[in-house]
């Protein structure tokens, strides 16, 4: 029988969130445990290749040498843990509503591993309501019966890939137990890792202000995207508009318009909050329309780029600079540039894309930045990515990012 040892954390999910995690806690002195249910991805971990941006493999083989990390896809491992922290997807299913299917089978994964005095926190963004009526029905209904006393706490991730000044340790962490013993542990778990620990008063707060935090940002988003096609219908450019407002010292936060939202939380978080809403007869009025505005983008960016092109072009070529969600990172999960592609090719032209962070992209592959177009659309600014050699071709550039200067063939949103 394995025997739980103090100082052993086990994270469930080894992705954007848990290795990340893992490396903190082993930086903080944890002897980690890393465990996924795909295979592949653990074996590449263990080869001391690192499937996140974020860490360096470098990072990784020194965690993995020192003996105080490793992957597996054995769920028996947890019992050695004093700290459990699950940090699977909570993705959108067909009807676009909460698929906690990963969720539950990473705490039905675990349960019968859970040792006695065990802390589990969730990490994974979901509903107010998911811990205490999800994940603890799971496990206190397949634990051990030794494992007499569990404790929970739900302490929602906010780690930003690709973020070179915000990480694991220094962003404040939300932390929200079911009960006050759970509380103390988990409060001494995160304080072991982070410097800024945010005790609230229930679980069910740290998941809503998690899902407040980014909604505020999806709608916010749609917002300026509304707003810069109104300033671009009447001539006005948008991002001047946003560094005047910015000149305001309190009151204003600027966003900046783009093809629309991707990844994996904010275009799919705040609809965990309309549902849950709904399911306690509420409505989220505001991320309904905000989820519509953005997800209109990028057909309203296709149609900017294709009046850019000499019209009489029968079939337009168009390169797509950029296809993750974001920059800095390969994470091509939600993003909008999959409709953006949809778009273009609807309205008869040829399209091919460019990022340097992604090698295959919907079964399609990359083209270099010699390939002939009509018209280029910068949709992600990835780093590394040579515009100028683009920019000396003098063919129409519609920069959906705010990144580039004036210049003849450059338009902006
Ligand atoms: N990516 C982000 O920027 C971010 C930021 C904050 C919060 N979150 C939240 O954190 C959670 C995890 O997201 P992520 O981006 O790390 O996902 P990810 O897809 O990068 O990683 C998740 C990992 O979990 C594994 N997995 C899935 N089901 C499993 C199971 N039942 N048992 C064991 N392993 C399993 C997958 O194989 C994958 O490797 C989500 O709830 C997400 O909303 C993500």
């Amino acid at each position: 029988m394995i025997v739980q040892r103090p100082q052993v954390l086990a994270i469930i999910g080894q992705g954007y969130v848990g290795l990340p995690l893992a490396m903190a806690a082993v930086d903080a002195g944890w002897a980690v445990i890393g465990i996924d249910n795909f295979a592949a991805k653990v074996a590449q971990i263990n080869e001391g290749s690192s499937p996140v941006e974020d860490i360096s493999d470098k990072q990784l083989q020194t965690a993995i040498s020192s003996g105080a990390y490793k992957a597996t896809t054995d769920f028996s491992e947890v019992a050695q843990a004093s700290v459990i922290t699950i940090c699977v997807p909570t993705p959108l299913d067909s009807k676009r509503e909460p698929d906690l299917t990963l969720l539950r089978s990473a705490a039905t994964g675990i349960a019968p591993y859970v040792s006695n005095e065990t802390l589990v926190v969730s990490e994974s963004t979901s509903y107010p309501g998911t811990l205490r009526d999800v994940i603890i029905p799971i496990i206190n209904q397949l634990k051990r019966e030794d494992a007499r006393i569990v404790y929970f706490a739900s302490a929602p991730e906010r780690v930003n890939p690709g973020d070179v000044i915000w990480n694991q340790k220094n962003t404040p962490r939300l932390v929200g137990a079911i009960d006050e013993k759970s509380q103390i542990r988990a409060l001494a778990f995160y304080e072991s890792i982070c410097d800024v620990i945010v005790g609230v008063s229930a679980p069910e707060v740290a998941e809503a202000a998690k899902l407040l935090e980014n909604t505020f940002r999806l709608v916010n988003i749609a917002l300026i995207n509304e707003f810069t096609q109104l300033c671009s219908a009447n001539g006005i450019n948008v991002n001047e508009v946003i560094n005047a407002a910015s000149s305001k010292p309190y009151g204003y936060m600027p966003f900046r318009p783009g093809v629309g939202v991707g990844g994996h939380c904010i275009p799919v978080d705040p609809l965990y909050l309309a549902w849950w809403a709904k399911q306690n007869g509420g409505e989220a009025g505001i991320v309904e329309v905000a989820d519509l505005i953005n997800h209109e983008m990028p057909k309203y960016v296709a149609e900017r780029a294709l009046s850019l092109v000499n019209q009489n072009i029968e079939t337009p070529r168009v390169l797509i600079l950029g296809v993750a969600y974001k920059p800095g990172v390969g994470d091509v999960r939600e993003t909008p540039v999959s409709e953006l592609r949809n778009y273009l090719k609807a309205k008869g032209a040829e399209v091919a894309w460019h990022d340097p962070f992604v090698s295959v992209w919907e079964g399609t592959n990359p083209v270099d930045l010699g390939w002939s177009y009509d018209v280029a659309i910068l949709a992600t600014k990835q780093p590394g990515m040579n515009l100028e050699q683009l920019l000396e071709r003098d063919v129409p550039l519609l920069d959906c990012t705010n990144s580039l200067g004036a210049q003849e063939s450059v338009s902006w949103l």
